[in-house]
């Protein structure tokens, strides 16, 4: 069974979820965890599905003004919560450090974070697909308690492969997928003695989603456009049970 994160980003308006909502009624899998935007958790909190968040605040106070708290994501039920999506870092200069203190405050309060990693076109041209993603893994982690680490789902996010990326709908090979991922599951077991959950996402869709599948040492997907019709959706997550 492999892990299916629906990651819908900013893309739905309130009867586009309800229509989706009535298409999962029946069809909600284990392996399926829905991160929907903030308005609209509590709607799929009552569907009795696995719920993230696409972010998290620092912050603990109520004086954040539009800002989440990790408290108000626990009241709705939710247990994942997507960090450092590469959307995040480049358009709102969410930093290394920033990461680093969201993964902490989560992993303090029993959530699950799902750290995105992933290396540009330019980086992936010169080879440094891996030196790049070590990197952002080992910010962070950095000071977090071990014993918490187990928790983290990385996400290998290639920037150029994301739909909004500059080859959008082209996956890498599954062996350089394959690669990456042993990298990472290697780093963290040789450095933090843990085994960590790795998955892909990337242009992942119906049509592609067989061929990953044979990565035997991948644990699942981080879906953004496929994650938003309900059909296609749930005949995707048929295929990974
Ligand atoms: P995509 O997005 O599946 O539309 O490429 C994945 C993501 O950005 O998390």
């Amino acid at each position: 069974m492999k892990l299916v994160i629906g990651n819908q980003k900013a893309f739905m308006s309130s009867d586009d979820v309800y229509a989706f909502i009535g298409g999962m009624e029946g069809n909600c899998f284990d392996n399926v965890v829905i991160c929907p935007s903030y308005p609209y958790i509590g709607m799929y909190s009552k569907l009795g599905i696995k719920v993230g968040a696409q972010d998290v605040s620092i912050s603990d106070n109520g004086k954040a003004t539009g800002e989440v708290t990790v408290n108000q994501l626990k009241s709705l039920g939710v247990s994942y919560c997507i960090v450092g999506h590469s959307e995040r870092r480049s358009f709102f200069a969410e930093d290394d450090d920033l990461v680093n203190r969201k993964i902490t405050k989560l992993l303090d309060n029993d959530m699950v974070p799902i750290l995105c990693v992933g290396e540009s076109f330019e980086d992936k041209e010169n080879g440094r697909s891996v030196d790049v993603v070590l990197n952002e893994v080992c910010s962070a982690f950095n000071g977090v308690n071990f014993s918490s680490l187990n928790r983290i789902i990385v996400a290998y996010e290639p920037i150029w492969s994301i739909s909004d990326g500059i080859r959008a709908g082209v996956t890498p090979s599954c062996d350089e997928i394959k690669g990456v991922i042993s990298s990472i599951k290697n780093y963290v077991k040789d450095n933090y003695g843990v085994s960590i959950k790795v998955v892909y996402g990337g242009s992942v869709n119906l049509s592609n989603v067989d061929a990953l599948n044979d990565i035997d040492i991948l644990d699942g997907y981080l879906i953004g456009g496929a994650s938003l019709k309900v059909d296609s959706f749930v005949e995707l997550a048929k295929k990974c049970l």
